[in-house]
């Protein structure tokens, strides 16, 4: 086995991370400093910082990181307006990144020579960790246990928490858990019941959202800022990103937004069937994608829509950070320079739907448009002609096809 110095563990202070803990003290018998990272999972982290000292963990670090998430990270996947598969916001991928990024400082500061992360063999995160890793430090070492140790059954991982007096909580002593992820922009569940799509999905996976049958029976109307592509207030509000969001969060999940039932292809080779919960996302979509519909220029709005998928697909495999993503997001941010207005909704049982926008910078011309005389000069014989030559070639073809 290779020689490591000192590890960073990405450590959330659950079963797995702590037995993941122990595990590398035991192997490798050298320090291992832990990172946690705050992202609006909605769990308290003080009580991370008693666990890891427990094990004997010197240096703690437990780090805020809401605002660089939803203001480095989400924001700019808004623009795109990225979806995966046609479907998902991409919650749990675009939160790897930003943790590899911190676990990357963290090792350079403290002169560690590995990190380790938490996720499993089978899954996307282990990916998008590495490839973060591999592009921000090649020369760090990562180790990822689940792929290493041979634990291979949840009975075995019990069992060496109990040999090593690490406190099982009596939730996770019975059968395995549904696999869950959550911070500030989604909550996804996948395992156990769910790993059958035949089966529906009981009501008790969902977090938080409310079921859209007990949504309020009276709609809510909001309006979002946006400024060069980026919500910046809500109802007249200004608000931080992280604030923004969370607020937003409040409201789309009150009224049952967001929800998604989905069955989606890894990238690792499998399809896998998953719960996700995407509030305040799912409202941001469709708001930003409202200003754009009044400030973005025809073709440059296509051209966003042509090079989405690749965008998100990139995020979803876990190359956020490398040359081609970064590319697409300099063309992505040069499209946003005049995407500011504002954006109404209405929030109703499941729903965000765009009921107005209006913007300084808007390029549609109630004038040109009108069905009622205008002032703009549009000579209505140039459409004639605009379609003569746009049917010039359909014409040959119809002829010679004999019709
Ligand atoms: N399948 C989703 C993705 O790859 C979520 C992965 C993490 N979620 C989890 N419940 N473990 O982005």
């Amino acid at each position: 086995m290779t020689k490591i110095e000192k590890i960073v563990l990405s450590y959330s202070g659950g079963l797995d991370t702590s037995i993941i803990l122990k595990w590398l003290q035991e192997t490798y018998g050298c320090e291992v400093v832990t990172f946690t990272a705050d992202l609006g999972q909605g769990e308290e982290l003080e009580p991370v910082r008693a666990k890891a000292a427990m094990s004997g963990v010197k240096d703690i670090r437990i780090v805020d990181l809401r605002e660089e998430f939803v203001s480095d990270f989400v924001f700019p996947m808004l623009r795109a307006n990225a979806l995966y598969e046609g479907q998902y916001l991409l919650g749990s991928s675009i939160a790897r990144p930003l943790i590899a990024k911190h676990l990357v400082g963290i090792a350079r500061e403290v002169g560690a020579d590995a990190v380790a992360h938490g996720a499993t063999g089978k899954g996307n995160d282990q990916v998008r960790f590495e490839l973060a890793v591999n592009a921000l430090d090649p020369s760090l070492k990562v180790i990822a246990p689940w792929r290493q140790w041979n634990i291979r059954s949840r009975m075995q991982l019990l069992e060496y928490a109990e040999k090593h007096h690490i406190p099982v909580p009596s939730d996770k002593r019975g059968e395995a858990p549904f696999s869950i992820d959550a911070n500030l922009l989604h909550t996804s569940t996948e395992g156990k019941i769910l790993e059958n799509p035949a089966e529906v999905a009981p009501d008790h996976v969902y977090q938080r959202t409310v079921d859209p049958v007990d949504a309020p029976d009276t709609p809510e109307i909001i309006t979002i800022g946006f400024e060069r592509g980026d919500p910046v207030s809500v109802n007249g509000k200004s608000m931080t990103p992280a604030a923004l969001l969370t607020e937003l969060n409040g409201l789309g999940g009150r009224h049952g937004i967001g929800r998604l039932d989905l069955v989606e292809n890894r990238f690792i080779g499998m399809k896998s069937r998953g719960i996700y919960e995407t509030p305040g996302g799912t409202i941001l979509l469709a708001a930003h994608r409202g200003i754009e519909s009044i400030t973005l220029d025809r073709a440059a709005a296509h051209l966003k829509d042509e090079i989405m998928p690749r965008y998100a697909e990139l995020i979803y495999n876990g190359f956020w950070f490398a040359p081609e993503r970064e590319m697409l997001q300099a063309l992505i941010d040069h499209s946003q320079a005049f995407v500011s207005g504002e954006v109404t909704l209405r929030l109703y049982k499941g729903s965000a739907s765009v009921i107005s926008r209006a913007s300084p910078c808007s390029l549609y011309s109630a004038n040109l448009v009108t069905f009622e005389e205008s002032a703009i000069a549009f000579d209505h014989h140039d459409a004639e002609g605009f379609i003569r030559l746009n049917g010039l070639r359909l014409r040959s073809w119809a002829a010679r096809n004999g019709r």
